[in-house]
Order: C-alpha cells, then sequence, then structure tokens
C-alpha cells in the first residue's frame, strides 16, 4: 500500500472515530482531552462536533495552525507525563473522552508514550468514559469496544474506562 493510501486510510479512521463518538459521549458529562494537538486537525473537528464542551489540549509544542490553536488555559504545553498529572489536579476523573493521536511513525517511540498513556490516562477518566487511540493501550481498566463500522481493526482502538484509576 503506498504511504498516500496508507496516511488516507488512517485519516478516514480517525474522522469516522472522532464522528462516531462525538454521538456516543452526549449523555456522559465531563470535559475531553485531545492528546497531540499538532498541526490542530482533529482538535478542530472535536470542536466543531462538540459544540460548549471544554476540551483540555496537550503537546510538548505549539504548531497548530493560527486557526486551530485552542484558548490558553485550556493548552497544556510540556511532556504528558508532567502535563497529564497536573490535569488531573484540575479535573480529577472526570473526563468523558481522551482522544490521543501520538504517533510518530517510529515504532519504539511510540510504544513507550503508549505505555505511558495507558499508565497515566485512567486516572483522568470518569468511568464510563470513553478513549480513543492512535495506539493500542494497555490498561486494566479499559475495556476493549467495538469499532464504528468501517474502521478496521488495528487502525484505530476504542476503550471504555470500567473504573477510576490512580498513579
Ligand atoms: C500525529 S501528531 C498530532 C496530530 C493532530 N492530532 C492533528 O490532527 O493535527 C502527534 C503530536 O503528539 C505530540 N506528542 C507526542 N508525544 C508527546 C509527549 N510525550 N508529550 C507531549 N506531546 C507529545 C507531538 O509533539 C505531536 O505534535
Amino acid at each position: 500500500m503506498s504511504r498516500l493510501d496508507s496516511m488516507i486510510r488512517r485519516l478516514s479512521a480517525q474522522r469516522a472515530c472522532l464522528d462516531a463518538l462525538s454521538g456516543l459521549i452526549a449523555h456522559i458529562p465531563g470535559p475531553v482531552l485531545e492528546i497531540g494537538l499538532g498541526n490542530g486537525r482533529t482538535y478542530d473537528h472535536l470542536r466543531e462536533r462538540l459544540p460548549g464542551r471544554e476540551i483540555l489540549v496537550f503537546d510538548r509544542v505549539l504548531a497548530a495552525h493560527p486557526d486551530c490553536e485552542p484558548p490558553p488555559h485550556l493548552f497544556y504545553l510540556g511532556e504528558l507525563e508532567e502535563t497529564l498529572p497536573r490535569a488531573r489536579e484540575r479535573i480529577g476523573a472526570s473526563a468523558a473522552l481522551a482522544h490521543a493521536d501520538i504517533g510518530s511513525g517510529r515504532s519504539e517511540q511510540d510504544r513507550a508514550v503508549a505505555a505511558l498513556l495507558a499508565r497515566l490516562l485512567p486516572a483522568l477518566m470518569r468511568p464510563g468514559g470513553l478513549v480513543v487511540s492512535d495506539q493500542e493501550l494497555s490498561a486494566p481498566e479499559f475495556r476493549t469496544e467495538p469499532l464504528p463500522d468501517g474502521v478496521p481493526s488495528g487502525r484505530y482502538f476504542l476503550y471504555r474506562c470500567r473504573a477510576q484509576g490512580s498513579f
């Protein structure tokens, strides 16, 4: 498969997941976590699909398109290892949805960030909250959920948080 095809499939899966989840969390209160602002594409999509929902955004750099920069008070600049615990102090275990898009294409690095997320993210999630990720996250608190129609297994990952985690 060409890299163009691969990218189109990844972005299509990402959009299908975000669209489905925006509906699924309609009755789950709490903020949304956007982990990996990057260019701001998925942040822009989420804020369009979830008007009025507070979205906390994380990245080690601010490199988004100027139209897609989050408000400064909702942007956590820095390493996830430091910013996720800081966000936990603010919101507790109340997030309705977390979207993690942290892939760099370097598998060793991505596995390390996935392990970090699996360790830190459960403590911010409301029981019943949803986590959607470009990486597989292996945490005892996360139960795998079926992907939306048309999203092939292994292209994106969807979990429901079953219990409150702690650091
Ligand atoms: C694939 S990009 C995100 C793309 C974005 N969702 C979009 O639609 O434009 C991944 C982002 O994750 C960030 N990132 C990866 N590991 C991180 C870490 N440990 N701490 C903070 N940010 C990290 C990178 O800086 C990068 O901007």
